[in-house]
């Protein structure tokens, strides 16, 4: 390899390096309200009927924090996350319980079962991946996990939504919208 070859080599491994670590944004100090205004824009909470995605962003960090309250950014995104992995574990409960009933059968079963287990568990781990490393870590590696989790709960959302209403149903948007909440915190500290 000439030495040429080997520098670029070399330089395009350091950027990439400095790429996935580095999170320009992610510690300067800021208001949740400025947090919630950057993050969310004019962005629309799907589940809940047009509702500003602004407002479902002060109720959520509001829970945790007093109006006013100035953060490094990365703990807003740190905060949606937990809430998150938080709420995929009642919905999960709830999935649970309803099948422990036995009565459910097929397409029913099969979606709660994807709720109780298998996808859920997956959105779990992702978001969690991203409650441990979001001090640290940004760009493309955790988009990922951030994305896991999107996909995750969009697939039960869907399947659910094709039955008649069910409580698990509105939990489960409601997930959703949390998880969006958190990938939109996310982008704030540089998540791709
Ligand atoms: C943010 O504020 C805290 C507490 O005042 C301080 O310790 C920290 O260094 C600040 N961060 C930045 C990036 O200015
Ligand atoms: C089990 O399902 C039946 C029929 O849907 C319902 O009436 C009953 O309350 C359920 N029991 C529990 C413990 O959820």
């Amino acid at each position: 390899m000439s030495l040429l070859v080997w520098l670029a080599v070399a330089l395009s491994l350091s950027s990439t390096i400095v790429a996935g670590g580095d999170c320009p944004g992610a510690h300067r100090n800021i208001t949740m309200e400025a947090a919630c205004r950057e993050a969310c824009g004019t962005a629309t909470a799907t589940a809940a009927a047009g509702e500003p995605m602004y407002q479902v962003c002060m109720r959520a960090l509001g829970e945790d924090y007093r109006a006013g309250s100035v953060k490094e950014a990365y703990e807003f995104a740190y905060d949606a996350a937990w809430q998150a992995v938080a709420s995929y574990g009642r919905t999960a409960g709830w999935a649970e319980y309803v099948l422990g009933n036995g009565t459910l059968t097929g397409d029913a079963k099969a979606a709660y079962g994807l709720v109780a287990g298998g996808s859920y568990r997956e959105a779990e781990a992702a978001m969690g991946q991203v409650c441990h490393r979001v001090m640290d870590d940004c760009g493309l590696d955790l988009s990922d996990d951030y994305k896991t989790a999107l996909r995750d709960v969009a697939a039960c959302r869907d399947r659910l939504a094709k039955m008649p209403p069910s409580s698990l149903l509105t939990m489960v948007e409601k997930d959703y919208t949390s998880t969006m909440l958190a990938y939109l915190l996310g982008k704030l500290i540089g998540i791709k």
